[in-house]
């Protein structure tokens, strides 16, 4: 059920605003703008035109499967935020294609993709599609909530048991998505896991005094070298993490302030010049022209977790919004490339388009740009604590 072109995806939306042109205060300019881009995401998926096993659900190489997973979660946030269902049966067949044999999202084809940082965001993903209310579709499989669970329930014990390398994006994502499970069931053993892999994470330096997520360190030595490297997505997955926390244990301090501080750091991972200022970038790697295909991608789930922790922890929404509106304009101007003029480059910062496309570029756009939207969206569903 795609829509047939970029003029089609815009007929949805109202009349066709470029995204070069994105007005962040009016709601229907940032429908428009977010459906052009959703339909440029979505441009790069093929894998359900052949429509076998080894296709659906994936994007093309060089994209990996974990960034596959990662892309449904930024079009069911699409879906959510917007109210366009165009791509609702397309998102449900890649989600119920990779359920595996025992419905936690460990499928045998992708089986050496599967680290546990790979497997979190389809983790991550089928649990959105849970908060989302997206439709279950089959009585016949356990619903999007069990296989949720039944995926962060796995992944706990294989990690637990033997942590040989580590690095903040299994922790972190292992860490959300306790938190998010308890917020989504009500059961306290999932707050437990959370407050765990927290303390675990600060003791061993993943998370440094000043609350920068850095990139990891290798338990066989002991964990004594973190890698000092740092990436926006991990300072995002804890940050989301914690505020869903605060928002669960309905407010408590503890997890309020290190939300606040989590929220402060991410402020490296904007810049980056004095010409542009208050516009996300990839710190590692983008100035420097050295994003690989994952990394470039990460400045979507930044976006993504930013935005969605102003729901769990509305006081921040003005210290989020007053770097995502600078972003979210920024990127609009990035996706000014292509025939129509609709396709994104990687950095905002240089107030154009800047001829580097891909999957990881559009997504990040789409993610900056549909969150403007989120004060109106209903938030991730719950039930209430102590049930199940
Ligand atoms: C540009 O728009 C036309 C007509 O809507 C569409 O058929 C075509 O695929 C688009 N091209 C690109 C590069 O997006
Ligand atoms: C892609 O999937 C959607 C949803 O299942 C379907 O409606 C559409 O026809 C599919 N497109 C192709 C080319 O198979
Ligand atoms: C938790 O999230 C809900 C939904 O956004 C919000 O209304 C509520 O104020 C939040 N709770 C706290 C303690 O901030
Ligand atoms: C950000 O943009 C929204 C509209 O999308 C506006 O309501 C808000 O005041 C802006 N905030 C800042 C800090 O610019
Ligand atoms: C700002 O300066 C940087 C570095 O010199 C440059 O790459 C970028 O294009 C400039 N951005 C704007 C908006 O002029
Ligand atoms: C809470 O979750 C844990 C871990 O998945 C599970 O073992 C336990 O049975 C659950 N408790 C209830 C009351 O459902």
């Amino acid at each position: 059920m795609f829509v047939k072109s970029v003029h089609g995806a815009a007929v949805l939306a109202g009349s066709f605003v470029a995204p070069r042109d994105l007005n962040i205060n009016d709601v229907s300019s940032i429908r428009s703008v977010a459906s052009t881009l959703a339909y440029g995401t979505m441009s790069y998926y093929t894998g359900n035109v052949t429509n076998t096993p080894e296709t659906l659900a994936v994007f093309p190489a060089p994209v990996y499967w974990w960034e596959s997973g990662a892309c449904w979660g930024s079009m069911l946030d699409y879906q959510h935020y917007t109210g366009d269902t165009s791509y609702k049966d397309v998102i449900t067949q890649a989600l119920l294609s990779q359920v595996g044999p025992n419905f936690d999202y460990m499928v045998p084809r992708h089986q050496g993709d599967e680290g546990n940082d790979d497997q979190a965001f389809w983790s991550f993903t089928v649990l959105e599609a849970a908060e989302r209310n997206l439709p279950q579709p089959d009585d016949s499989i356990p619903s999007w909530l069990t296989m949720g669970r039944t995926s962060g329930t796995r992944w706990w014990l294989v990690g637990t048991q033997q942590p040989v390398v580590a690095n903040s994006v299994s922790n972190g994502g292992l860490f959300q998505l306790s938190a998010r499970l308890a917020r989504a069931t009500g059961n306290q053993t999932y707050q437990d896991w959370a407050a765990k892999i927290w303390d675990w994470s600060e003791s061993v330096g993943f998370i440094d005094k000043d609350f920068n997520v850095l990139d990891g360190a290798d338990s066989r030595d002991d964990c004594q070298k973190v890698n000092p490297v740092s990436f926006s997505y991990s300072q995002g997955i804890y940050l989301y993490g914690a505020a869903v926390l605060y928002n669960h244990t309905l407010g408590d301090a503890t997890w309020g302030d290190r939300t606040n501080k989590l929220l402060k750091a991410t402020a490296s991972y904007f810049g980056p010049f004095d010409n542009a200022t208050g516009v996300m970038f990839e710190h590692a790697c983008e100035t420097v022209g050295r994003c690989n295909t994952d990394m470039l991608s990460f400045k979507a789930y930044l976006s993504r977790f930013m935005w969605a922790t102003t729901q769990m922890m509305p006081s921040t929404l003005s210290q989020v919004q007053a770097v995502l509106n600078t972003s979210a304009a920024a990127a609009g101007r990035a996706c000014s490339g292509g025939a129509n003029g609709t396709l994104c480059g990687e950095r905002w910062y240089v107030d154009g388009f800047d001829g580097n496309t891909g999957l990881g570029q559009q997504m990040s756009a789409l993610e900056v740009i549909q969150g403007l939207l989120v004060q109106e969206a209903t938030p991730p569903s719950r039930r209430a604590r102590s049930s199940m």
